[in-house]
């Protein structure tokens, strides 16, 4: 483990329910931001433009999700599968991501909020590293919310790391939170929401022991057409559903 992971791991972010204390707003909201390829494809654009159009977007959804008491959010934006496609598209996201990530460095701060990124470190190239660990460490302070950010990350290979890391350090009698705190988002909260668009209904690896008893927004829409008003929509679903978390009905 890093000294600057070890440095992460020592500090705890959200509460169990939401910031505002509103058990009907999910207090960590997990995105798959699928669509971006088929966006720009039925507009006769390079599956780039979708990932461009798409990244504008956040800072106003992200924003949204803040006022409305959610204090976590975090976000697929590479996964550890996706290095299968072209190499024109991974360079291309490899860029927008580390441009994306310096550029916003003066919003995150002004927004309060902390940035943290989950997902392996040892294949993304050296410049989106150095911008992702700069954004860690000024924002490590900030208060509002924390924006997690999956890059090259699976949830097969972050369970598989953690259990590697527990193994190394001669962990005898390893308990659920104990392993939890092995993970890279070893701090977080589980997941209450999580929201996929593009229509798609699978997991594609995310967050997979976050994900033990979170609630699912499964929603048509490419993601370069999320707006706040659906967002408000999922949200609205998600307060009428009745989490039991193996218990009876309350
Ligand atoms: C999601 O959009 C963004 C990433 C996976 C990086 P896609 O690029 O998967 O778009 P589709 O699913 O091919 O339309
Ligand atoms: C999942 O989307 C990864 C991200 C949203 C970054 P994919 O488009 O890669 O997933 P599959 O290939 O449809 O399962
Ligand atoms: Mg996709």
């Amino acid at each position: 483990m890093s000294l600057l992971s070890k440095i992460f791991k020592s500090k705890t972010v959200g509460e169990i329910e939401n910031s505002t204390g509103n058990h009907s707003i999910p207090g960590h909201v997990a995105i798959m931001m699928d669509g971006n390829g088929r966006w720009a494809t039925k507009r006769g654009l390079p599956r780039t433009a979708g990932h461009a159009n798409a990244a504008g977007k956040l800072e106003n959804l992200m924003t949204y999700l803040l006022d409305r008491g959610v204090h976590t959010v975090s976000l697929y934006a590479f996964s550890t599968e996706n290095w299968k496609r072209s190499k024109q598209e991974v360079d291309f996201l490899m860029n927008l991501m580390t441009k994306e990530l310096k550029r916003g460095k003066k919003r995150f701060m002004e927004m309060n909020v902390r940035i943290k990124a989950i997902g392996r470190r040892d294949n993304i190239p050296t410049k989106l590293l150095d911008a992702i660990e700069d954004l860690e460490l000024a924002t490590f302070g900030n208060t509002r919310g924390t924006l997690c950010l999956a890059i090259d990350y699976g949830g097969q290979d972050e369970i598989v790391r953690a259990a590697q890391a527990a193994i190394d350090e001669g962990v005898e009698n390893l308990t659920k939170e104990a392993f939890n705190s092995y993970l890279d988002s070893g701090e977080l909260t589980p997941i209450d929401l999580v929201i996929r668009t593009s229509g798609e209904f699978r997991l594609s690896n995310f967050m997979l022991w976050q994900m033990a008893y979170s609630e699912f927004a499964f929603i048509p829409e490419m993601w370069p057409d999320m707006t706040p008003k659906i967002l408000e929509k999922i949200l609205k679903d998600y307060s009428t559903r009745n989490r039991r978390f193996g218990g009876t009905k309350k």
